[in-house]
């Protein structure tokens, strides 16, 4: 049986950052029919009751319904760890994160974490994430058994590192080409998952690695691969002194076949001309993590320059790097980073990152991200009086992105009234 869904309706026809915010759609009374998991029919909520007359409906009254939100970069094992006080980039690595992720040599503790990040994910109106794991093969099948269980898209792999990590965290290029190819053939293309090559960063993987993975990656015609690029200074000088003859930071990914269309590049904050250039012509795309970037104290990614140029621009939480599960409070970091670069984001640049950016990111706006024709029915419905405070705010507005931006700013997962998931309400 078809569901029409009913309330505002938000998508998009274009980017607001090259089409201005036109290119959003807004309808204050619309709907959504889904039938077999898609979206049937998005328009006016009482053409769609006339010419569907069977259809089951839900009405959502005056909340908003959207596509879910697309977190393009997470670390699903440092759920637990999230909030760690006091450290930069590579101390808070050895510190916190390292000695977590070593918890997940224990199948049982990974699919227990697996289990409560979905739940946050879920509740923060998240409906795909692309996430690393750890260096166990069984974190991957632990967070891709909790995917399939929930009928959720989801990207993820196996991280990769066989140096400057301890002992019991590292692998080796073999065993990292083995486990990876083992774990793809497993996982890619089963239901909505997505296998994803993940080496973790150059620092912590021997050029003999790099190499290995390249290779897979190479044979492995749309698989996306994952990795961490400039995003720290600390972090780029350690990289130059551990690969000395090559030119700069992407370079050690590029040496190895690591650059390409399909590569997703977290941060990419510290960027030399030359590598603007390469990632550019080949198509790569930048994966922004604000409240990461704000938290561990990384540095102010370029939103304006990287969506002008119209780079492949994702959103993302970057758990447990990042502070916080929920991508609204992800856009209102983007939208404080990007105005200490005096640069106001637009509502509509913000919700369109979040959803058809991040997509677009995942090459995968074919399939989710938008309220159209054909795409898969995964959808949050947003109550934009979800809070006392955002409530009063909201209450002024005079157009939709009034009434929206107090609940990027504000919201949290209180602001989530539904969600959907391949056509199914959760
Ligand atoms: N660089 C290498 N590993 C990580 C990680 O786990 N989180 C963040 N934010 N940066 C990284
Ligand atoms: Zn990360």
């Amino acid at each position: 049986m078809a569901d029409l869904l009913l309330g505002q309706t938000l998508r998009f026809e274009g980017s607001p950052t090259l089409e201005g915010p036109g290119a959003a759609r807004h309808s204050a009374r619309g709907g959504v029919l889904i039938e077999d998991g898609r979206i049937a029919a998005v328009g006016e909520a009482d053409d769609l009751r006339l010419a569907h007359p069977g259809a089951r409906v839900t009405d959502y009254g005056d909340a908003l319904i959207s596509a879910g939100f697309i977190d393009a970069h997470a670390h699903y094992p440092q759920t637990a760890m999230i909030a760690s006080w006091g450290k930069r980039l590579i101390d808070w690595l050895n510190s916190y994160t390292f000695p977590e992720e070593m918890r997940f040599s224990d199948p049982d503790y990974a699919a227990e974490i697996a289990r409560t990040y979905f739940d946050l994910t879920i509740s923060n109106g998240t409906t795909t994430v692309c996430s690393y794991c750890t260096i166990h093969p069984a974190s991957v099948d632990a967070f891709f058994s909790e995917a399939r269980q929930r009928g959720v898209r989801a990207y993820a792999g196996k991280t990769c590192m066989d140096r400057n990590a301890p002992e019991g965290l590292r692998d080796t290029a073999r065993s990292a080409y083995d486990d990876s190819k083992r774990l793809r053939d497993r996982w890619h293309g089963t239901d909505r998952l997505s296998y994803v090559i993940t080496p973790r960063f150059s620092p912590t993987s021997t050029e003999e690695q790099l190499e290995a993975l390249g290779a897979l990656w190479a044979e492995s015609p749309g698989l996306l691969m994952q990795t961490h690029l400039s995003e720290q200074t600390d972090e780029v000088a350690w990289v130059r002194s551990l690969f000395p003859s090559l030119r700069d930071y992407l370079d050690t990914y590029e040496r190895f076949g690591l650059l390409g269309s399909g590569g997703l590049y977290g941060h990419a904050i510290y960027l030399e001309p030359r590598e603007h250039a390469r990632l550019k012509e080949v198509d790569a795309s930048l994966i922004h993590c604000p409240t990461s970037n704000t938290f561990i104290g990384s540095g102010l990614f370029d939103m304006d320059g990287m969506t002008r140029a119209d780079y492949r621009v994702g959103l993302a939480t970057d758990t447990g790097g990042g502070s916080s599960f929920s991508m609204l409070r992800t856009m209102a970091a983007a939208y404080e980073i990007a105005q200490l670069r005096h640069r106001a984001l637009h509502p509509s640049e913000l919700w369109w990152l979040a959803t058809q950016g991040s997509a677009r990111a995942l090459h995968a706006e074919d399939r989710i991200g938008n309220l159209a024709l054909g795409l898969e029915a995964d959808i949050v419905v947003i109550d934009l009086a979800s809070t006392p405070s955002i409530a009063q705010r909201s209450a002024r507005a005079s157009d939709i992105w009034e009434a929206l931006f107090p609940t990027i700013m504000m919201g949290d997962d209180r602001a989530t009234k539904a969600v959907w998931i391949g056509g199914k309400p959760v």
